[in-house]
């Protein structure tokens, strides 16, 4: 197949990348715009294989989408581009407005008037793929209730409402314009080549910098956490097995509160980590409880039964094995972490944290 993804050069989309070179035979067009997010550096491993392509374009282009769908003429889409991160959607969310809905109903219009040139034989498998996350469906108040496909749309921040409106669009395209889309819903990732301004690798590179480690509110609320390049076969999965028309929630099976999370990663650096920066006796020590997060969703957790009794898919990674494996991959890639902490990284840890970080 050719595959045209979206937001290839972010955390997931990356992995997706390496997955679908290094593990299958087709071909990828990575359409990114490279926003502060997006880092090349993530596909060194790939950028010479001829079945990579990029092409840095924003999704919000109109003529430039048009145009990419009809030079690599792709059997399907990945639709990953998104801005991702829900605290700097709370301090501004107009990009999340023009990148998670327009940008979105843009590709879907480019998609769609490419989709209806085909011929029929291309048409029965022509596949959309959207990757939206567990966020749409708000957060869990009971202690072992989980989010379905079924559960109601009520998103609580400005990234989680831009990100329920595509999921809407998308599903809107199928059922008036017969587009073939599939829609997954995943919980929170965590592993190699994560921007550090997401809880689990600002964690790690704090600790290893010295600096405190910022838990929101008291650290209770619970996360579901999934190991990134089990996403990836996961969507793979569902791209080439799932039923159009069809949404699938995927998870880790793995709800972990906030501030367990950050004593594991503590433990961790203890054992790989063991030369502390100067004036810290134990890394736990730098955890420092700040102002809680407005609107902060209490607990996700998802039910990935219909993934797996459908189409097959299970995680095969622990949370142990996979939080020891990103702890080492920090260790072990000291010049991709020293690119993304730019100028404009810093500015966002100044207006976020303040002094406090
Ligand atoms: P990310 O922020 O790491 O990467 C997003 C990528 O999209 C970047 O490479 C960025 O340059 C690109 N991008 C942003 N705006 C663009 C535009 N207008 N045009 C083209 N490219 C653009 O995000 P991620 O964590 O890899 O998430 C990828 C997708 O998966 C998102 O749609 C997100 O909502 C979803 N998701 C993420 C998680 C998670 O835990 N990270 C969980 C579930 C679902
Ligand atoms: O659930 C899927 C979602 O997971 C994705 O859709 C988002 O794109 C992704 O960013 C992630 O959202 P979260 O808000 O859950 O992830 P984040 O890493 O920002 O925060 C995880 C938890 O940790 C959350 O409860 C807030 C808390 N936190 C986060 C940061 C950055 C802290 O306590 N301190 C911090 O400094």
């Amino acid at each position: 197949m050719k595959l045209l993804i979206t937001g290839g050069a972010g955390f997931i989309g990356s992995a997706l990348i390496r997955h679908l070179i290094n593990h299958t035979d087709h071909t990828v067009l990575n359409v990114d715009k490279l926003t502060y997010a997006g880092n090349l550096q993530s596909l060194a491993s790939v950028a010479d294989n001829p079945r990579y392509q990029f092409s840095q374009s924003d999704i919000c282009d109109k003529d430039k989408m048009r145009a990419l769908f009809a030079d690599f003429a792709p059997d399907a889409v990945m639709h990953l581009a998104a801005e991702s991160h829900v605290d700097r959607s709370i301090t501004g969310s107009q990009d999340f407005i023009q990148t998670n809905i327009i940008g979105t109903y843009t590709l879907l219009e480019a998609a769609r008037q490419y989709f209806n040139e085909l011929d029929d034989d291309k048409k029965r498998h022509f596949r959309f793929h959207h990757i939206s996350t567990d966020e749409v469906f708000g957060d869990l108040h009971g202690t072992d209730d989980l989010f379905t496909e079924s559960t109601p749309y009520a998103p609580s921040s400005p990234y989680s409402a831009s990100k329920a409106s595509s999921d809407h669009l998308v599903r809107a395209w199928h059922r008036t314009y017969g587009l073939p889309v599939l829609i997954t819903n995943c919980s929170n990732n965590y592993g190699s080549h994560h921007f550090p301004e997401k809880l689990i690798p600002l964690m790690i590179l704090n600790a290893l910098n010295g600096k405190p480690l910022p838990v929101y509110g008291d650290g209770k609320q619970i996360r579901d956490w999934l190991y990134v390049d089990d996403h990836a076969r996961a969507l793979y999965t569902v791209l080439t097995k799932g039923k159009i028309g069809e949404t699938y929630n995927i998870g880790g099976h793995n709800e972990q509160k906030n501030i367990d999370v950050v004593h594991k990663i503590c433990e961790l650096l203890e054992e790989l980590a063991p030369n502390k920066p100067a004036g810290v006796a134990q890394y736990k020590d730098l955890i420092t409880h700040v102002k809680d997060r407005a609107g902060h969703d209490v607990r996700y957790a998802i039910d990935a039964g219909k993934i797996e009794r459908e189409l097959g898919w299970r995680p095969a990674e622990t949370f142990e094995t996979g939080l020891r494996k990103t702890v080492l991959w920090y260790l072990n890639n000291q010049d991709w972490v020293q690119n993304v902490q730019s100028g404009e990284y810093q500015n966002w840890l100044n207006k976020q944290y303040g002094d406090k970080v």
